[in-house]
């Protein structure tokens, strides 16, 4: 039976996403403290890390820049986020991504922090004024120090600071919030910094990353039922790193490790929080070729960052997720590291097709958030790999849209019908 092409439904949420730590400027927590210990290393160790890339020679003089890896005013989107409401109304977008910052919020514990909590509230009336939809997240890989110093999510004891922040933020800010995101990357965050030991606190340790993730899965649990006790209405989620793994051949040995990385990758999380989760909010940036017990991904094509460039595979990581978890997926991030905005365009249009694909086969797509709006701080790698729709004048702090941006925008204005 052929099945009904479908369009994007008229209430689809196009937008784009962004990160308090990675845009604001002049924030102090758990990462501010650790760049500053580590800019020197993470400049030497560019070379080794991306020095075999075919894009190295433009990035090499940046890359090895220790002053690239400080966030400091990172893209003054604090005070400039006026200018950069702007850019998404450009774009004919109807929703935006941000982190409220818990060490703004809360710099000392339990004293909460007025100011902050005001700038938020006006940021987000300000979303609405322009009939623009927030999605909200609290935990976006950045912690207050004082929390981290009692041991942070390595604790379980920890997680009731957590609950009282996620309450605070809700009583204060969540009037005109409906999707709500607890925890950025769960997976993420706890791979690099408890598991590989690159990120703070840099842990090394098998026992610390299984049960930092089991925390990070009660302190889920636990928010979106504050949440919902405070907001019944709210839609709430993890933003969750999820990647397509899949075997490149017919053995038998690689559907088997393809099915038990995939389970490791996603499954492991998802099945502890999905239940209390209205909606699955997916980030997805790459997929994993495997063969025998190997990951080894296409040649052809790599992004500024070495990832592999397949965005078409999002179809099949929506579906499988759609079947496995039945919620409506929301994609939190997608996007592509291109400096010189070769690819990207390529893979805007390749991520649509796989969308519409995807909700042709079912898939109860809600919406789509770029990652990102802005060049940005990208974390350990500091400020070289260049994931904006707009690009960063990182001296003038001037933005521009990039030509893929531009033609966006004017697919998004077709796609959701807007007059003007
Ligand atoms: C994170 C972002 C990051 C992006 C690109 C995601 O893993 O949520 O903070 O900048 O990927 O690497």
């Amino acid at each position: 039976m052929s099945k009904t092409p479908k369009t994007f439904s008229p209430h689809f949420f196009w937008g784009a996403a962004t990160s308090a730590h990675q845009v604001e400027g002049g924030n102090h927590n758990t990462w501010s403290v650790w760049e500053l210990e580590n800019a020197k290393a993470l400049a030497a160790r560019a070379l080794y890390q991306y020095g075999d890339l075919k894009s190295w020679h433009h990035t090499e003089k940046l890359a090895t820049n220790p002053a690239n890896y400080v966030s400091g005013r990172a893209v003054e989107h604090y005070k400039r986020y006026e200018q950069d409401f702007d850019l998404l109304e450009q774009l004919h977008m109807n929703a935006f991504r941000f982190s409220v910052e818990w060490s703004r919020i809360e710099p000392t514990e339990g004293a909460w922090n007025v100011e902050a909590i005001a700038h938020y509230k006006q940021y987000i009336d300000d979303l609405h004024a322009r009939g623009i939809e927030p999605v909200m997240t609290l935990f976006h890989f950045t912690l207050p120090v004082w929390f981290a110093d009692m041991g942070g999510f390595a604790k379980r004891g920890n997680i009731k600071y957590f609950l009282r922040y996620v309450e605070k933020v809700m009583q204060e800010l969540s009037i005109n919030v409906r999707y709500i995101i607890t925890i950025n990357e769960p997976n993420v965050y706890v791979e690099r910094s408890y598991h590989a030991g690159e990120w703070p606190p840099n842990v090394r340790s098998k026992w610390q990353t299984l049960v930092v993730m089991n925390n990070l899965a009660r302190a889920h649990n636990q928010a979106a039922r504050v949440i919902h006790e405070l907001k019944p209405r709210a839609k709430v989620s993890v933003a969750y790193h999820s990647a397509y793994i899949y075997a490149g051949d017919d053995a038998w040995l690689s559907h088997m490790s393809a099915s038990i990385m995939q389970f490791v990758h996603d499954d492991y999380f998802l099945l502890k929080v999905y239940k209390q989760c209205d909606f699955l909010g997916v980030n997805y940036y790459r997929s994993y070729r495997v063969y025998g017990y190997r990951i080894h991904n296409p040649e052809f094509s790599h992004t500024d960052l070495g990832w592999d460039n397949s965005p078409d595979n999002i179809e099949h990581a929506l579906v499988r997720l759609h079947d496995k978890y039945k919620l409506p997926i929301f994609i939190t991030e997608n996007g592509i590291a291109d400096a010189r905005d070769e690819q990207r365009q390529e893979w805007l249009e390749a991520t649509i097709r796989a969308m519409l694909a995807a909700i042709t086969d079912g898939v109860d797509l809600l919406g789509y958030l770029h990652w990102s709006l802005l060049d940005n701080v990208e974390l350990d790698s500091g400020r070289w790999p260049r994931f904006g729709l707009a690009q960063v004048n990182y001296l003038t702090m001037e933005r521009k849209l990039r030509p893929s941006a531009v033609w966006f925008g004017k697919v998004i204005k077709k796609l959701r019908k807007v007059d003007q």
